[in-house]
This record gives structure tokens, C-alpha cells and sequence, in this order.
């Protein structure tokens, strides 16, 4: 397995989401003052090829905005208030570009798994914008990020234009051959949806040498069943009650 671990086994999933706007600086921010040393988020791109920080394929959710992300260039993105649906409090807060995310993982010494989001159709484009983003600001003193995706093309040109890179298979429901492409791609874990996941599964993958990851888990108890399985991380919104679940305190 590479140098990659999972000490605080408990990823903060789109940064500690429960307690700050989702995929946004302070969310991540936020996960570094409650006790993170990784985070999760998800990267698109926007109609101007910018990769940005969010989740969902349309504004309305998680901004003031409306419609599809990828139909507006980041200089309109940049206007949208990203906090003030999650609380008043953060209203102002914007939707990051992956640069700005890269930027504040270094400032705050986190390790970042980067799950690319491809809209429908560019998977190969925004694999590649990830690719650049990270040779051009990824810098060497940060923990080298793990790629992701449940897009099996945007993770085969990660591949192919990053023979070193680290990458996750993330897996929402089976699907036949997913332990070739965890071969041929040379994947480092495998990132299941918990409801998939049972103790056979998770013995299986460790024999397989990958680490096992496993979204989104909230309820404490599920999380001292997955670890108590041989599961090496999980990714939740709720970095304190899980950790706190575990005996180890957030701050
Ligand atoms: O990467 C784990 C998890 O984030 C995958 O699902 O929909 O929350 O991005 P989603
Ligand atoms: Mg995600």
C-alpha cells in the first residue's frame, strides 16, 4: 500500500458539512478546528473550464443561484452566496474554485481525497483540469491527494496522464468487472456506500491489498460496526459525534 493513512479514520465529507456550508473554505476550515486530517470534495467544471467546488449538478440546492453549474463561466459563479442557505451566518461565503481549495489545504495541513464530479459528457475534460490543477498548485509539502470518482473514464485518464497518481474506485452499487478496474487503475482504496458494504466485502478488499473506504456515515454506531469490520476510514458530515463514537475527541 502507498504512504497514504488514515489516523484520524474519520473524513470530514465535503468538509464538515454538519457545522459549516458544504464544499466551501469554511467548511473546511471548520473540519481542521474540529480535529480532520482529511477531507472530501467534489470538483466540476464550470462553463468557462474553472474547476469549482461543489456537489450537485445545479446551483439551487446549496446557492442563491439557479440551473446547471456547467452553463456559467466562474466570473458569474463567483456573485452566487454559497452560505447563506446553510445559516445567515456564512452568507457572503462563495463557491471555491479548486484552486482556492488547494490554497487553503496547504494552509491548514489537510490531506484532501478530490472526488471528480463530471457533468454528463466531461469526464475526460474536468479528469484533466484536476490533473492541472494539481501539477500547477499542488505543492510538495502537502500529503499528495487521492483522486476519485464513479466516473470509470475520468479515472482512466487520471491514469493514463498520471502514472504516480493515487486513486480511489468509489462505488454507489455493484457493478460486474469493478475488481478489473481496480486492477488495471491501480487503485489504492475503494470507496463504497455503506448500505453496500457487509463483513465479507470488506475482508475481500483487504485481501485485495485496498484500503476501504466507505460514505456517508453519520450514525455512530454504523461507524463502530464498518471499523469494527476492518474499515479504514469513513467519510461523514459529522466529524465529532463519529470520532466521539470512537473515544477520540474532536477539539
Ligand atoms: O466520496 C464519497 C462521497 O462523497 C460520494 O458521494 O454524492 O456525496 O459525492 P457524494
Ligand atoms: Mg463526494
Amino acid at each position: 500500500m502507498s504512504s497514504i493513512n488514515f489516523q484520524v479514520p474519520v473524513i470530514a465529507h465535503r468538509g464538515a458539512s454538519r457545522y459549516a456550508p458544504e464544499n466551501t473554505l469554511s467548511a473546511f476550515f471548520k473540519a481542521k478546528q474540529l480535529g480532520a486530517q482529511w477531507v472530501e470534495f467534489d470538483v466540476m467544471l464550470s462553463a468557462c473550464g474553472e474547476a469549482v467546488v461543489i456537489h450537485d449538478e445545479t446551483l439551487n440546492r446549496t446557492t442563491n443561484g439557479n440551473g446547471i453549474v456547467g452553463d456559467y463561466p466562474y466570473s458569474y459563479l463567483r456573485t452566487l452566496d454559497a452560505g447563506a442557505w446553510f445559516n445567515a451566518k456564512f452568507s457572503g461565503e462563495k463557491i471555491p474554485t479548486f484552486k482556492d481549495v488547494i490554497l487553503c489545504l496547504q494552509e491548514h495541513q489537510l490531506a484532501a481525497n478530490v472526488e471528480i464530479k463530471p457533468l454528463p459528457g466531461q469526464e475526460e475534460q474536468t479528469a484533466k483540469k484536476v490533473l492541472a490543477d494539481i501539477r500547477d498548485y499542488w505543492t510538495v509539502d502537502m500529503m499528495p491527494p487521492l483522486l476519485s470518482s464513479f466516473s470509470v473514464p475520468s479515472l482512466r485518464t487520471v491514469r493514463q496522464n498520471s502514472p504516480d497518481a493515487l486513486i480511489g474506485l468509489l462505488i454507489d452499487e455493484w457493478f460486474g468487472g469493478w475488481e478489473e478496474v481496480c486492477d488495471q487503475l491501480q487503485c489504492v482504496s475503494v470507496h463504497l456506500n455503506q448500505r453496500i458494504l457487509d463483513e465479507n466485502v470488506v475482508r475481500h478488499i483487504k485481501a485485495m491489498n485496498r484500503f476501504v473506504l466507505s460514505y456517508t456515515v453519520n450514525d455512530p454506531h454504523r461507524a463502530k460496526e464498518l471499523f469494527g469490520w476492518g474499515v479504514d476510514a469513513v467519510f461523514s458530515d459529522d466529524l465529532v459525534a463519529v470520532l466521539a463514537a470512537l473515544g477520540r475527541s474532536s477539539f
